[in-house]
């Protein structure tokens, strides 16, 4: 295999992350981490020295890569942080919005404590801090976009709002939430090129290819 990506570092976030409410609770999204590890290889395997910033999974650390493991997404993004600089930095993972205010130390009871109004605050946006970053900013910036219906206009939406280069739109209209295909449309500067859905590896070696080419 070529090695197009080789002398580039790329940084890559993967998987949910996990906003713990007290000792046993927490607030979370649904991510398998699929998507992030195999695109993760698919760098690697072109030759890159690939950072992926995983939050908790049920998969391998790949061969070949420097896996670090995170659990909120302040952890996330101080790891992605420290990870810089980078000529690629690609988020692919679904990190909670919102974490609650503070976290409990001991397990709440229900009769002690209203779940109903649980105080909430924002987490930071990774993507647009990574995004909007002077000096440091990567190179080339990837965001993704999960959505369920007017894909296209959404994620053209979504690149200018986050200020990334690229958007993989990801139409999860399907069953893509834990499965092994996807059918994405890729948002440059350029346009929109939609692909055949196809299984994640693949995307993930396609869009390892695109982003060789671009460099
Ligand atoms: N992202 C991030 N940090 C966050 C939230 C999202 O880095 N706190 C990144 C994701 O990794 C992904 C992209 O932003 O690359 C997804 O955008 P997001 O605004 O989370 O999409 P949605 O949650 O689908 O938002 P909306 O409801 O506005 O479509």
């Amino acid at each position: 295999m070529a090695d197009t990506l080789k002398g580039r570092h790329v940084l890559i976030t993967a998987g949910p992350t996990r906003e713990p409410i007290d000792p046993v609770r927490y607030i979370s999204n649904h991510s398998s981490g699929q998507q992030g590890y195999a695109i993760a290889k698919a760098c690697a395997a072109l030759g890159a020295k690939v950072t992926l910033v995983a939050g908790p999974t049920a998969l391998a650390d790949p061969d070949g890569l420097e896996t670090v493991h995170v659990e909120t997404a302040l952890e996330m993004l101080a790891a992605v942080e420290t990870a810089l600089p980078a000529d690629v930095f690609i988020a692919v993972a679904a990190v909670a919005d919102w974490r609650p205010a503070e976290r409990a130390d001991k397990k709440l009871k229900l009769d002690k404590s209203d779940f109903c109004s649980l105080p909430l605050t924002e987490n930071p946006d990774i993507l647009k801090t990574i995004s909007n970053l002077d000096a440091q900013r990567p190179g080339l910036v990837i965001g993704f976009a999960a959505e369920t219906h007017d894909v296209e206009a959404l994620a053209k939406a979504k690149r200018i709002r986050k200020g990334c280069d690229w958007i993989v739109a990801n139409d999860v209209s399907g069953d893509v939430m834990g499965g092994t295909e996807n059918a994405i449309h890729l948002v440059t500067p350029d346009g929109v090129e939609s692909w055949a859905r196809m299984p994640k590896q693949a995307v993930a070696d396609a869009l390892a290819e695109e982003i060789a080419a671009a460099l």
